[in-house]
């Protein structure tokens, strides 16, 4: 039996990939290679651990065949579903790429877990599900009100999911993301997003003096120090809700979504003076205006995750940044 891992060769799939192989699961990759890179699978293929990666397979969520391929070819017990394009901004530019890609893929992965009896499902939704927070830290009882396309996919594939449950059984755990940051402890895999919009590796991408300056948006918000608070949880301690998410299914667990980030949270110049204690380097940064539509502070309430799944985040913001940037040195001296 194994767990197939849609978008793994992505920042957060391959980190699952990893995190599963340590705790014994076999795992099949499926990615089309739109955001992630094969580059990403020869590394996962070359990591020796309690499980295996029994096969990478380059295939489309949107072209049914090469998912009946993956399904007909493996054993497949459980699929965690990362695939999906995340850029915000594009999603208000191009909507229909989104709702295709995100929509209409995972209808096509969950009609063909129905027909090859697959019933599990971990899923990688967002806090873009929440839109606006009416109160902070968020918990899972705040309304979903998204603000953008990409949000309302990711939302629109949470009903889906409640309707697959109550028609065909396939149990779903969706798991919603706060600020996802750091890279795997070893260095083997990490973030290469383009454009890049996560802060941490933006604020490090300045320190290469390259005449980069990191722009800061917005220091005037009603916050301790005036800049955005952002909940940084760290990509390992998200990797392991994944196969706690797992566990929670094969045990018997009913579809339930929860959230996963720290309950804490850091303005961009709390990370941004981590990154230059992290670095050892004086980073180049202009203050800018606000951006339209960035809340002052998101937060995660994550007691329900814990509670039931018995999830305790462990690493550090400090932790986060130290990996990103070993990430961020190794992948400019080897591209
Ligand atoms: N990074 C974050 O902070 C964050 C926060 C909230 C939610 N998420 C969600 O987590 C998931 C993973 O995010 P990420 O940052 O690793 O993104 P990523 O772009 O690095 O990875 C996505 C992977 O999915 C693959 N893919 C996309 N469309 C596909 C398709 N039609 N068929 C097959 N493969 C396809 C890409 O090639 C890529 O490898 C996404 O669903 C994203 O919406 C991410």
């Amino acid at each position: 039996m194994a767990i197939l891992v849609t978008g793994g060769e992505g920042y957060i799939g391959s980190h699952c990939v990893i995190a599963l192989m340590d705790a014994g699961y076999d795992t099949v990759v499926f990615d089309n290679e739109s955001t992630g890179f094969a580059s990403t699978g020869r590394i996962l293929s070359g990591i020796g651990s309690k499980g295996k990666l029994l096969g990478i397979m380059k295939g489309d969520l949107l072209e049914r065949k090469d998912l009946d391929a993956v399904f007909s070819r493996y054993d497949i017990d459980a699929a965690i579903h990362f695939a999906a394009f995340s850029q915000v901004a594009e999603s208000m530019g191009d909507p229909a790429k989104y709702y295709r890609n995100n929509v209409g893929g995972t209808m096509n992965l969950l009609d063909a877990m129905k027909d090859h009896g697959v019933k599990r499902i971990v899923f990688s939704s967002t806090a873009a599900t929440y839109g606006e927070p009416e109160y902070v830290p968020i918990d899972e009882k705040h309304p979903q009100n998204p603000i953008n396309p990409y949000g309302r996919t990711k939302l629109d594939i949470e009903y889906m999911m409640d309707d697959y449950d109550r028609a065909y059984g396939i149990k779903s755990v969706r798991l919603r993301y706060f600020n996802v940051a750091g890279a795997d402890t070893l260095g083997r895999v990490g973030e290469c997003h383009d454009p890049e919009t996560h802060l941490i590796p933006n604020i490090l991408k300045s320190t290469f003096g390259d005449g980069r300056t990191f722009r800061m948006f917005g220091t005037d918000y009603p916050t301790r120090d005036g800049t955005c608070v952002r909940d940084y949880v760290n990509v390992e301690d998200l990797a392991d809700a994944h196969i706690l998410a797992l566990k929670y299914l094969e045990n018997g667990g009913k579809t339930d979504f929860f959230n996963l980030g720290t309950n804490e949270g850091s303005t961009v110049k709390e990370v941004f003076a981590v990154c230059e204690k992290v670095t050892g380097k004086k980073i180049p940064v202009s203050e800018e205006g606000r951006r339209p539509g960035d809340p002052a502070t998101l937060v995660a309430d994550n007691k329900k995750a814990r509670a039931v799944l018995g999830w305790a985040p462990s690493r550090t913001l400090e932790h986060s940044v130290k990996t990103a940037y070993d990430w961020e040195v190794r992948r400019r001296s080897e591209c």
